[in-house]
């Protein structure tokens, strides 16, 4: 793959996300050989060789010690800017002139925005009056979640956008389709006719899709407060991974079919009413608990910083369904929270059970065919058969067949942002969200917000360390299921 040349402008550059993702990320491209500049941006007061420094800091702590970073550092430039000030945008483009020169980067520019979203508007309308997004190179954004609070606020940030950048010009990212196991999702299940053939209602009961989360809140208590699980993470990348289970295979493999099909999911989702959300979904907050290390820690209503009345959801579960020919009659679970007993991330297929023979082996002890994708910690597949027991004539026994991508799960933290930058440098917006697919999943949310907000749906409480409130249990167990084991 050719290298395109480009400065990278990055707002936000003293954030957690540079310092903890985008810097280690950047490294890595660097050693790829990615001819880059970056120009750092953001209030404090930084020159280059104290930004330089802190770049240092974050490769040093996350990616490589002990390594000569001269020449990586000496393409990291720092501009103070305050992002009301249109002057500090037109001396901003002064700097990336002289960079652009000094480096032969063709105008080729990505701006990155690693900021809150309110800001969005007022920084790309400066980029533009200042003439930063006219040049004879490309240009590209990227912005981070959330893209707005619900679809009518979306839709006005998106509209801000558009007046400024193309549709084709925006990477909308959500760091977990850059994740190893996720990008195989679409190569498990089209390049392996065994699952292709059976990947629908006619052999699958359900589909069991888990994000759970060890941490707590920490420091972004006042942003989490204010937005709670549903809007973290289930409009997102709970989303992203529904549609990538269910999605059609595409006509072709090109960005755009891609695109369509996992729309068309998102499109077939049934919204819920207000007694369906009560019937559906379930939210949850974590109170005080003992995590599995034996650390006891603190409900979510005590920590720093949270309104110790706060409603917010820290734990979302519910029932989905694809109103779709393939999908009708399965119900997709899912679930995501804070706090919970395990850190893990993977999509559960449950088969149908064989039809119960009394002739035959035990079958009523028979366990149900599950296919995992395992997302993290570990990246791997793992296929749950039925075998007959060693020398015992009528005896079955589970057999769990497992491929590890990588069991040591310890991915490198740089690696999901690593691959998207690298895709929005050569121009793939096939990991990226295109704005169709955020307005469909704001849909299918606002409805279930709405609800929350008129109706006296209950908040339930779950210990930390547990895998969450009973009702989210109860959900499947109405249906005669259960959460499969997350290991
Ligand atoms: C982010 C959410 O998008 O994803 C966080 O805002 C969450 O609340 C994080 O912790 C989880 O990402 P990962 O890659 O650690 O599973």
């Amino acid at each position: 793959q050719s290298k395109e040349a480009n400065i990278f402008f990055l707002f936000g550059a003293t954030g957690d996300l540079a310092r903890r993702k985008l810097y280690p990320a950047l490294y890595n491209l660097y050693k790829k050989q990615q001819p880059f500049a970056v120009i750092g941006l953001a209030r404090r007061p930084h020159n280059h060789q104290s930004f330089r420094d802190l770049v240092a800091d974050s490769i040093q702590d996350f990616v490589a010690q002990d390594t000569d970073l001269t020449d990586f550092l000496d393409t990291f430039y720092y501009h103070p800017l305050d992002v009301n000030n249109l002057e500090a945008f037109v001396s901003l483009k002064d700097l990336s002139d002289k960079v652009d020169r000094k480096f032969n980067l063709q105008g080729n520019r990505v701006f990155y925005l690693s900021l809150a979203p309110r800001l969005f508007k007022q920084v790309t309308g400066n980029l533009k009056k200042a003439g930063l997004t006219h040049d004879n190179g490309w240009k590209r954004l990227i912005i981070e979640k959330p893209f707005g609070h619900d679809l009518e606020s979306g839709t006005e940030l998106n509209e801000s956008l558009h007046a400024v950048f193309k549709e084709s010009e925006i990477y909308r990212i959500d760091h977990y389709l850059g994740k190893e196991m996720i990008q195989n999702i679409q190569v498990v299940r089209f390049a392996n006719p065994i699952f292709e053939s059976v990947w629908n209602n006619r052999y699958i009961s359900n589909i069991q899709i888990t994000l759970s989360e060890q941490l707590g809140v920490g420091e972004r208590a006042s942003y989490y407060d204010q937005t709670g699980a549903l809007l973290d993470m289930i409009q997102n990348h709970m989303l992203q991974l529904v549609s990538l289970t269910a999605m059609e295979p595409p006509s072709r493999f090109a960005t755009e079919d891609i695109r369509d099909e996992k729309v068309k999911v998102l499109k077939s989702l049934r919204l819920f009413n207000s007694d369906e959300v009560k019937e559906h979904v379930v939210r949850g907050q974590y109170e005080d608990g003992t995590m599995s290390n034996g650390e006891s820690v603190i409900g979510y209503k005590k920590e720093e910083n949270i309104d110790p009345e706060s409603k917010t959801e820290t734990y979302v579960a519910a029932r989905l369904f694809i109103d779709n020919y393939r999908w009708a009659g399965v119900p997709f679970y899912i679930r995501t929270g804070k706090r919970l007993a395990e850190r893990s991330a993977q999509i559960t297929v449950q088969f149908k059970d064989v039809p119960k023979n009394p002739y035959f082996y035990n079958f009523n002890e028979l366990s149900s065919n599950l296919l995992t994708i395992h997302i993290q910690p570990d990246e791997g597949i793992s296929l749950k058969l039925n075998a007959k027991r060693y020398s015992q004539e009528s005896d079955t026994i589970p057999v769990k067949m497992k491929f590890c991508n990588n069991c040591e799960g310890k991915p490198d933290a740089a690696t999901a942002y690593e691959r998207l930058i690298e895709d929005c440098i050569n121009g793939d917006s096939t990991n990226f969200i295109r704005w169709d697919e955020v307005a469909f999943s704001w849909t299918f949310v606002d409805a279930i917000a709405k609800a929350w907000r008129e109706e006296n749906i209950p908040l339930e409480t779950y210990p930390a360390g547990s895998m969450g409130p009973k009702a989210s249990d109860d959900l499947l167990a109405k249906e005669g299921f259960h959460w499969w084991d997350i290991s």
